[in-house]
């Protein structure tokens, strides 16, 4: 027989009207999809229209954050600083209470006083404000930094350079800045005002692209996913008496490259208090490192894992709590990784764990040869046979700080840092082949005494530091100077225009 609506439905009449039930359920569910694709469709155009009108050097990031609050949302959680990871995290650490060789090994230079583990770019300029390493200048008491040290600092550096340039902006005392820099690390340093996408705003960066003959504005977005991080987390150094900050990268950006440059130069940080030898201090070679790691080498950017996408209802949005990935592993690496959290976290801890066991081997080896090198200076080493033994402690103290100074490094590029970190140990042992047969030489042939450095309190004492002054200087300075500042500041900010709504 053949099948025939109408006969069906005159034998069986219920059947009418599960057809015509069933077909406007249907419709109706199809109609709801539509309106809801179509509803979502406007959001997606809404959101990507700006509704302010921004200043390409707007300092202020709440002002961003009303034409982007979603961004802004994500932005705030960095004050969360409840996070520590084995070796990382966004609390507060002490670098020189964690590891009180520190203290030796930066003996006569302000590292030596105070040195904290990064936290959360929101904490950037609080840090700064804080930190020993700044001082408490005053009418009386001279700056120990330039504006240099605001470089990496805030939105308002850029802004700032562009009004008085580089040069001179550089070459102002620290405390000449702090009425006009008070905003931290955001927006403005890594946005494009017109359109949102992202802009290299940092001087030293372009420059240091334009010495090697390429034009930084012409990278790829993919490029710029890392660039946008290389404006700071990199090695640089403040080139001459206005303190230009440069990066030293025209022979290339690895570790021998940019030592080469500097020993051309002959140039040096600081003379080290125990053994005078003419140090290079290692900023953060974040970047560099990472470009010699396998996920560089795959394409993956620093925002892949540190500023990860994240789905809000239709939109992706960028996460913009910039912060230690193993808080997040499910966005940072498993979008790529099929293996488990702990697993993750496992592979991580173990390549940072053996990086960090050669480290500590070439740390007790460095503050053992500086106090060597000092005890035979003490016995009248002469500086001529002092020449071999300053050679080989500045080599090695580069590549032992180089590795301990980025961060992220022995996971970004554990081959990477365990070649340098093995590096400085040969470096350091040519150094103590030198000290011993100067020591001979100078009628000694017995093991140098080592003092209790057990403690950071202990080796700052040793190296004659009165830690209770400088505190209370500080602290003293931050109660009474510093608001000052803020208020003028405040003051200055309050007649910059508000945003224009365009829409
Ligand atoms: C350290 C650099 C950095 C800072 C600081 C920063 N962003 Fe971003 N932002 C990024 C990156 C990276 C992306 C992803 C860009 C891409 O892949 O196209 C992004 C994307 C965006 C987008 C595009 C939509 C999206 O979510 O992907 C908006 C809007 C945005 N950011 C707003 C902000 C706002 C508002 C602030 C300040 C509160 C800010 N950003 C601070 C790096 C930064
Ligand atoms: C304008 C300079 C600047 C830029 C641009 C910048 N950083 Fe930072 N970053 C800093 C400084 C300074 C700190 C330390 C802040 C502190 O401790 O007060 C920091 C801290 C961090 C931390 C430690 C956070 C924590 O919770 O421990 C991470 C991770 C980080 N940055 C990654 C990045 C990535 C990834 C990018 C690019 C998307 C980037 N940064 C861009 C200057 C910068
Ligand atoms: C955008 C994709 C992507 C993201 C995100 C990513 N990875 Fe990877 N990862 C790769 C690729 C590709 C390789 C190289 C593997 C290959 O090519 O066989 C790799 C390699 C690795 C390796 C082995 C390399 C080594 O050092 O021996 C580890 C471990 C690893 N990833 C961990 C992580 C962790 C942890 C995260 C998150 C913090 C992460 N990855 C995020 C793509 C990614
Ligand atoms: C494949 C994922 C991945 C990529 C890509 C990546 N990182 Fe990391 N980064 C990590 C992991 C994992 C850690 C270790 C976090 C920990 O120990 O808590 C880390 C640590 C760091 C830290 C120290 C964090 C802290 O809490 O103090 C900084 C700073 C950092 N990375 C910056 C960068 C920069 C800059 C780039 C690009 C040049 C980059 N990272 C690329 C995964 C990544």
């Amino acid at each position: 027989m053949k099948f025939n609506l109408r006969n069906l439905i005159e034998k069986k009449p219920w059947m009418g009207w599960v057809l015509f039930l069933g077909t406007t359920a249907i419709v109706f569910v199809l109609g709801i999809l539509a309106s809801s694709i179509f509803q979502r469709r406007t959001e997606a155009t809404l959101l990507n229209v700006p509704l302010y009108e921004l200043n390409e050097f707007e300092p202020r990031n709440e002002m961003w954050g009303k034409a982007y609050p979603r961004e802004y949302e994500t932005y705030q959680r960095m004050a969360d600083t409840s996070y520590t990871s084995k070796y990382n995290g966004s609390a507060f650490r002490d670098a020189l209470g964690e590891d009180p060789r520190l203290v030796i090994l930066f003996a006569g230079y302000s590292f030596s006083r105070e040195y904290n583990q990064p936290r959360g770019h929101i904490y950037a300029i609080n840090d700064i404000h804080n930190i020993l390493r700044t001082g408490a200048p005053d009418e009386d008491t001279p700056d120990m930094q330039t504006a240099s040290c605001w470089t990496c600092k805030s939105p308002d550096v850029p802004r700032v350079i562009n009004d008085i340039g580089a040069e001179k902006f550089f070459k102002t005392p620290w405390s000449g800045m702090l009425s006009e820099i008070v905003n931290p690390i955001g927006c403005a340093n890594c946005h494009n005002a017109e359109d949102m996408t992202l802009k290299v705003k940092q001087v030293p960066l372009i420059e240091a692209f334009e010495r090697q003959g390429k034009d930084i504005m012409l990278s790829t977005l993919n490029e710029r996913r890392s660039l946008a991080c290389a404006q700071c987390h990199v090695e640089y150094y403040f080139k001459g008496e206005g303190k230009y900050v440069t990066f030293p990268w025209d022979n290339g950006m690895s570790l021998e490259a940019v030592e080469e440059y500097y020993d051309t130069y002959e140039f040096s940080d600081w003379i080290h208090q125990l053994s005078k030898t003419p140090i290079i201090k290692a900023q953060h070679p974040d970047y560099e490192l990472f470009t010699t790691g396998v996920h560089y080498a795959r394409g993956v950017s620093c925002a892949d894992c540190h500023m990860p996408y994240v789905r809000e209802g239709s939109q992706k949005v960028t996460d913009h709590q910039v912060q230690s990935p193993l808080n997040n592993i499910e966005n940072s690496c498993m979008v790529c990784h099929r293996e488990s959290k702990e697993e993750l976290i496992a592979n991580v801890y173990d390549r940072q764990d053996k990086v960090y066991q050669q480290k500590i081997l070439l740390e007790d080896l460095l503050v053992t040869a500086h106090i060597e090198t000092a005890y035979a200076i003490e016995l009248g080493a002469t500086n001529e046979q002092l020449i071999p033994i300053h050679k080989y402690l500045r080599a090695a103290q580069w590549r032992w700080d180089y590795v301990a100074a980025s961060h992220g490094g022995s996971f970004h590029s554990p081959v990477e840092c365990l070649r340098i970190v093995s590096s400085g140990i040969e470096k350091t042992s040519h150094a103590r082949i030198e000290i011993a047969r100067l020591l001979a030489n100078l009628d000694y042939n017995k093991a140098v005494e080592m003092p209790d450095l057990s403690t950071k309190a202990k080796a700052q004492e040793y190296i004659g530091l009165d830690m209770i002054k400088l505190q209370s200087d500080k602290d003293e300075w931050l109660e009474k100077k510093l608001p000052n500042w803020l208020a003028i500041a405040k003051e200055r900010e309050s007649k910059m225009p508000e945003p224009k709504r365009i829409k």
